[in-house]
């Protein structure tokens, strides 16, 4: 039996250990996660994810649990798990309803959505209903302005909100109806099974619905109808000067394929471009050397 930190009754303190089943369950998913790192301690932000799939929050147990599985100590824990707004410090709804308030969304009608359900639900940021069920909170951009206003259900995508479709889905969720996301899975999950998909569990809803559509490639088919591309790297003489009209199309418009590993537009193994940058062959060198140093 797992830590029941939502049942809890008012005032009682969330157990410091988990019970020696719930942590040999535990401690077998945190083993498969741990070895993907090449360090133990590299686990830390899917492990924090894994108690929350626990537990719904990150627990005292869960942070006892992180620490002796990865050899930190519980301040080390807590300082990251502090740190990002995707931990829970007490337990958190079944669903987090997030509202981008950031520039756009907000110009847009995300301010006016945050007004609607705040006072709709009566809560604050980060506050969540009596019944448990929804946890609303002020969220920045989550890169989908084309789309804006946005809402997050759990980290799915609900484009093009209003007051009051944010609304209705609130109160679906709150009536246990399913809510399906504008670019995601059909049904979205709970927070606790989310939690455990961040974790590096796959529930393989992944590709369900579409991930972009017109908005998300209007700039795209723009550039390409117009001849327009991006600026040039720092010492890429091959690049076309941005500041000028494109005499030709693009390559891409063309049909050509992705930029070759090294060569222009690619990223991997670039060459350095002043004393400052360093290649990637540079970086592997320095985390060799910092693991020797290390062990
Ligand atoms: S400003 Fe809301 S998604 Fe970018």
């Amino acid at each position: 039996m797992s830590v029941e930190n939502s049942a809890l009754p008012a005032g009682a303190r969330p157990a410091a250990r988990y019970d020696e089943e719930t942590r040999a369950r535990l401690a077998a998913d945190a083993a498969l996660v741990v070895a993907r790192y090449p360090q133990p301690r590299s686990a830390l932000l899917p492990l924090l994810h894994l108690v929350q799939s626990e537990d719904g929050f990150v627990s005292p147990a869960g942070i006892a649990f992180c620490a002796e599985t990865l050899d930190l100590t519980a301040a080390e824990v807590s300082a990251v798990a502090t740190f990002y707004s995707q931990y829970k410090r007490r337990p958190n709804g079944e669903y987090t309803v997030g509202v981008c308030t950031n520039t756009l969304c907000a110009i847009m009608g995300g301010d006016a959505i945050w007004e609607e359900l705040s006072e709709h639900l009566d809560l604050g940021n980060d506050e969540t209903t009596a019944d448990g069920k929804v946890t609303i909170e002020r969220i920045e951009c989550n890169a989908a302005c084309d789309y804006a206003p946005v809402v997050m259900v759990n980290w799915e995508f609900l484009d093009n909100q209003t007051p009051q479709s944010a609304v209705e889905t609130v109160d679906k969720l709150r009536a246990g109806e399913p809510v399906a996301s504008t670019r995601g899975p059909g049904k979205i999950c709970s927070f606790k099974q989310v939690s455990r998909v961040l974790a590096g569990f796959p529930d393989g809803l992944a590709d369900e619905g579409p991930s972009g559509g017109p908005e998300t490639e209007r700039g795209t088919q723009l550039a390409a109808a117009e001849g327009w591309t991006a600026p040039a790297f720092p010492g890429d003489a091959a690049k076309p000067d941005a500041t000028k009209p494109a005499a030709t199309k693009p390559a891409a418009a063309k049909g050509a394929t992705s930029p070759e590993v090294g060569g222009p537009q690619s990223s991997a193994e670039r060459k350095p471009t002043s004393a400052k940058d360093s290649s990637a062959e540079d970086q592997q060198k320095k985390q060799s050397s910092d693991q020797a140093k290390e062990s």
